[in-house]
């Protein structure tokens, strides 16, 4: 028996060496190694042997087998690395073929107008700082002089994130970017010159116009003898890189807890310049931010002493801006994730 394995082994080894095709492989594996390969039968018969014959035949049959399952291993990789070999030797390359085109992803229109309205600022010398969406009923209306039963607060549809509605430790999700001039008054000292992006968030009904979620872009500037000359020189600038230099502009008187004097500002309607149609709602003007000067008792809740210094601040929608640039009616298309709209900008 001890000589029908090695006459196994010698064989099957022999045959192995000469294959190079997977299905002999196959073949071979059902030969030597199968159920009913020659192998598999003298292994099976150990039972009937007596114990020290079974033990040393034993021993070499697992053996060979062993030997035999390892051959086969290799020799499977040597077929393999064989036939990756040969089929790229073998495989053309058509450089004629069109190439994968790459597909190059955009900045969205909300954030390319948030970058190109910061780039303005900065080129006037105004730092880029930004602050928590979820704000403390503090900062959002308190320290900007609208206390809890203000009648100003009805002019912000608040979405509360706490219980307590209403007391200064509430949180909100903040309705404008004017909270974040407080939280600088606090951290700097003057001379400040900041713009803030940011979202805003309103309970309101959605439609054409109104977005329960919309950004704002904040300004404020607090120095000594910073006046509204300023204030009008700054925005008069801003208002010309954005909308071209012969833009009219109008200030108008309006009204802001926060500020004193506070304004409104306008641009000369861009879909009819100035004649009144649909966009401007026959008036031929475009309503575009708030603004005035820093009220001092803001300042003073910043710790900023209103007889050395004075500030202004100006708050502005940021949908408005593309949406009159380029006839865009609808603000809801902005956040509805339409690539057909995306892709255009
Ligand atoms: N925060 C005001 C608003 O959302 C705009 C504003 C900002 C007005 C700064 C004056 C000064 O309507």
């Amino acid at each position: 028996m001890l000589q029908q394995l090695e006459q196994i082994q010698k064989q099957a080894s022999e045959e192995l060496e000469k294959i190079n095709d997977p299905k002999e492989l196959q073949l071979w594996k059902v030969r030597y190694l199968g159920r009913k390969s020659r192998l598999t039968r003298v292994l099976r018969s150990l039972a009937t042997l007596p114990l020290e014959e079974r033990r040393k035949i034993g021993v070499r049959g697992n053996e060979v087998k062993n030997i035999l399952e390892s051959s086969l291993a290799e020799r499977e990789k040597i077929l393999e690395e064989a036939r990756i070999a040969s089929s790229l030797k073998y495989k053309k390359l058509d450089v004629t073929l069109p190439g994968q085109p790459l597909s190059v992803g955009r900045l969205h229109p909300i954030t390319q107008t948030l970058e190109e309205i910061c780039d303005i600022f900065k080129g006037m010398g105004f730092q880029v700082v930004e602050g928590p969406d979820v704000e403390w009923d503090y900062y959002n209306f308190e320290a900007l002089n609208i206390p809890q039963e203000h009648p100003a607060r009805d002019m912000f549809a608040t979405l509360w994130v706490d219980a307590e509605v209403g007391s200064g430790k509430a949180r909100l999700l903040r309705t404008h970017t004017s909270p974040v001039q407080i939280r600088l008054m606090e951290e700097k000292r003057p001379p400040i010159r900041v713009v803030v992006p940011g979202r805003c968030y309103r309970y309101e009904a959605t439609d054409a116009t109104h977005e329960s979620m919309f950004y704002q872009v904040e300004g404020l500037a607090i120095d000594k003898n910073i006046t509204m000359a300023d204030l009008k020189g700054t925005l008069v600038e801003f208002c010309r890189c954005l909308f071209g230099e012969e833009r009219k502009i109008r200030f108008r008187c309006d009204y802001f807890p926060f500020v004193e004097p506070g304004a409104e500002v306008a641009i000369e309607c861009l879909a009819c310049h100035g004649a009144g149609c649909r966009v401007c709602g026959y008036t031929g003007w475009l309503e575009i931010l708030g603004a005035g000067m820093v009220h001092p008792d803001v300042l003073r809740r910043g710790d900023i002493d209103p007889d050395v210094y004075s500030g202004f601040a100006f708050g502005m929608g940021v949908e408005r801006m593309p949406m009159l640039r380029y006839g865009i009616d609808d603000i809801r298309l902005f956040y509805g994730n339409d690539l057909r709209f995306l892709k255009q900008f």
